[in-house]
C-alpha cells in the first residue's frame, strides 16, 4: 500500500496538461467513484488498526494532491482557453495604426475648407438625378450635342434618371429652395460613360461653387479663383483664364495654373506647356437663374467646377488614376501622415 501512494503521488505531481478532457480523464483514472484512490481507501479499511494510522495520513494526503492538482490544471486550461485572457503580458505592444484618409479626401476637405473661409457653406444633393436637374434647368435643350460632352449613364428602369454627371445638379437643387445671396461648394462623386483608362474613370469627384447675389462680377468670379489658387498652390501661383464653352456659363472659361517648365514632369504634366488646366467656370447664364426661379434682371452670379482626382494626381504625382479606385493599401498608407 505505501509502495502504491508514493508511486501514486509522483504520478499525480507530474502531471500537466492544458487541454480539458484529457484533465478530466485524469480526475477519473485517480478520484472517480472506480479510480485508482477509492480503491486505496477500499483496501485500507481491511487495514490492521496500526497500519491505518501512518498510512491514513499519507493516503488523504494522495487524494488531497490529486484533488488540488485537478483543480489547479482546470483553471489553467480555462484561462488558456479564454480569448480574452490569452495574453502575454510580457510581449511588446502593438504599435497603434490609425486609419489613413484617402487622397481624394484630402484634396475635397482642403478645397472645401479654403472656400469655407470665405463664407461658402457645403450642399449635397443625389447621386441619382433626374434630366431636369442634371440636363434641362441647367440649359441643355433635349437632343442638344452639348449633352455629348459628358457621356451618361442612364437607369434602365426609368429613362429619365441618370447617374448625375457633375454636381451642377445639387447646384440647381440650391437655387431652387433658397433665396439670393446663396454661396455655396457642392462636393460629391459623379459619373461619365467613359473609357476607364490612366486619365480618364468612369467615377470621379467633383467641388463646384456657386455664388449668386445682386452686381455678382465676371472680375468677383477672377478674384475668388486667384483667392483660390493661391490658397492651394502656394502664394504668388499666377492664373490665366481660356475662353471656353458650357451650356449653363455665359461667358465661360477654364482657368489654368502656372505650374513651370523646367523638367520632364513639368512637359508631362502640363502637356509641354506650362500651365496646369484645373477648373471650368463662368457667369451662370440667364436662362439658368430662370429656370430656377431666381429673377436675372435682379440677380447675377458665377459658378465653377473642378475635379478633385486631377488635383489630387498633380499635387501627389500620381501617374494613373486607377490606384484612387483600387484601394491598395499599400498606395494609400503614402498618405498617412498627409492630414
Ligand atoms: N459642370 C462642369 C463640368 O462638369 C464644370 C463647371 C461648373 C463649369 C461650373 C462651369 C461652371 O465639367
Amino acid at each position: 500500500m505505501e509502495e502504491k501512494i508514493k508511486a501514486y503521488l509522483a504520478e499525480v505531481k507530474a502531471f500537466d496538461s492544458a487541454d480539458p478532457e484529457e484533465i478530466e480523464r485524469f480526475r477519473i483514472r485517480y478520484l472517480g467513484r472506480k479510480g485508482a484512490i477509492p480503491a486505496l481507501f477500499e483496501a485500507f479499511k481491511a487495514l490492521p488498526p496500526e497500519q491505518k494510522r501512518t498510512l491514513g495520513k499519507e493516503l488523504n494526503g494522495l487524494k488531497n494532491t490529486a484533488a488540488q492538482r485537478v483543480e489547479q490544471l482546470k483553471e489553467i486550461a480555462q484561462l488558456a482557453n479564454d480569448p480574452r485572457e490569452a495574453q502575454d503580458l510580457t510581449r511588446p505592444v502593438y504599435t497603434e495604426k490609425p486609419g489613413t484618409r484617402h487622397p481624394v479626401n484630402l484634396v475635397k476637405n482642403e478645397i472645401v475648407n479654403i472656400f469655407k473661409r470665405i463664407g461658402f457653406n457645403v450642399s449635397e444633393g443625389p447621386e441619382v438625378e433626374d434630366d431636369w436637374h442634371n440636363f434641362t434647368a441647367l440649359n441643355f435643350p433635349e437632343e442638344h450635342p452639348a449633352r455629348d460632352m459628358q457621356d451618361t449613364f442612364f437607369v434602365a428602369r426609368n429613362p429619365d434618371w441618370a447617374l448625375r454627371t457633375h454636381t451642377s445638379s445639387v447646384q440647381v437643387r440650391t437655387m431652387e429652395s433658397q433665396k439670393p445671396p446663396i454661396r455655396t461648394i457642392s462636393p460629391g462623386r459623379v459619373f461619365r460613360n467613359e473609357a476607364i483608362s490612366a486619365r480618364s474613370h468612369c467615377i470621379f469627384h467633383q467641388v463646384e461653387g456657386l455664388y449668386i447675389d445682386k452686381g455678382v462680377s465676371f472680375a468677383d468670379l477672377k478674384q475668388t479663383l486667384l483667392y483660390f489658387a493661391e490658397a492651394f498652390f502656394g502664394k504668388g501661383t499666377e492664373i490665366r483664364l481660356r475662353p471656353s464653352y458650357f451650356p449653363f456659363t455665359e461667358p465661360s472659361a477654364e482657368m489654368d495654373v502656372w505650374w513651370g517648365l523646367e523638367n520632364e514632369t513639368d512637359y508631362r504634366m502640363t502637356k509641354g506647356t506650362g500651365w496646369l488646366e484645373v477648373l471650368g467656370c463662368g457667369m451662370v447664364d440667364p436662362n439658368v437663374l430662370e429656370n430656377c426661379g431666381i429673377d436675372p434682371k435682379e440677380y447675377t452670379g458665377f459658378a465653377f467646377g473642378m475635379g478633385v482626382e486631377r488635383i489630387a494626381m498633380q499635387r501627389f504625382q500620381i501617374p494613373d488614376i486607377r490606384l484612387l479606385f483600387e484601394n491598395d493599401v499599400r498606395f494609400l498608407q503614402q498618405f498617412a501622415t498627409s492630414f
